[in-house]
């Protein structure tokens, strides 16, 4: 499968995931190359007359949503999401995820944990019955002392971590903050991991999203699916 054929099931989920918005709702708008074709149909919905405001999850979101003509609510200010809706690196069977491939994992864990609802739109790649192995988990760190940060995260999770980079230099998130890339080979008990690393100093946040979506929208090559959370 090319990746033209990969953005065309991408265009196809969000066109979907388009459809759980309503008028007059604040919705927060997720970051990526699957996000993008949400704010393409949602701008459409837009210019046919559907009142909403967003909530970007990074300043490239705020600008294709601009272009785009959706209004944006000041970050500011107090949200009250309706519904968040984004992409995601991998999914579980459980609809746990790893996000954070373009570095925006925590605006858009903050959007998504505010969210009355948090939807997630991926192409049938991102499904895997284990999350690791193929995807490093991105773990945003304050920049003092990133080196014992790093140090303390190989021994919790014995595996290797890689400082991002991006032409040659350490890669910086919107905040200012480093990403450290954690090769886990499985991560079979996703809630436990999360919370151990966030009780490492110098974390501000990882790339795990446990238990945060009901609904998933993945486009494969036989159609898009519609999946609701199952149960446990
Ligand atoms: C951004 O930091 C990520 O969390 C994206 O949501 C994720 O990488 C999905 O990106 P694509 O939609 O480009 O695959």
């Amino acid at each position: 499968m090319t990746l033209v054929d990969l953005d065309h099931l991408k265009k196809a989920a969000a066109l979907k995931a388009s459809e759980f918005v309503r008028d007059g709702m604040v919705v927060g708008l997720g970051t990526g190359s699957t996000a993008k074709h949400l704010l393409v149909a949602l701008g459409e919905q837009v210019k046919a007359g559907m009142k909403l405001r967003g909530v970007p999850t990074s300043q490239e979101t705020a600008v294709l949503a601009k272009q785009a003509g959706i209004p944006l609510i000041d970050a500011e200010n107090r949200w009250e999401i309706d519904v968040a809706i984004d992409g995601a690196d991998q999914v579980d069977p459980h609809f746990n995820l790893i996000k954070g491939g373009g570095g925006a994992l925590l605006k858009e864990k903050i959007v998504a944990a505010s969210a009355k609802q948090f939807i997630v739109m991926v192409d049938h790649t991102k499904q895997v019955p284990v999350l690791g192995g193929s995807f490093p988990l991105p773990i945003e760190v304050i920049h003092f002392g990133w080196g014992s940060t790093a140090r303390e995260i190989e021994v919790l999770t014995k595996s290797r971590v890689v400082l991002r980079e991006r032409n040659g230099t350490p890669f910086r998130t919107e905040a200012g903050n480093l990403i450290l890339d954690v090769h886990i080979d499985r991560i079979s008990q996703p809630g436990e991991l999360e919370t151990a690393l966030n009780l490492i100093p110098g974390v501000v946040e990882t790339g795990l999203f446990v238990g945060r979506t009901n609904v998933l929208i993945v486009g494969t090559p036989q159609g898009v699916h519609t999946l609701h959370v199952p149960k446990t």
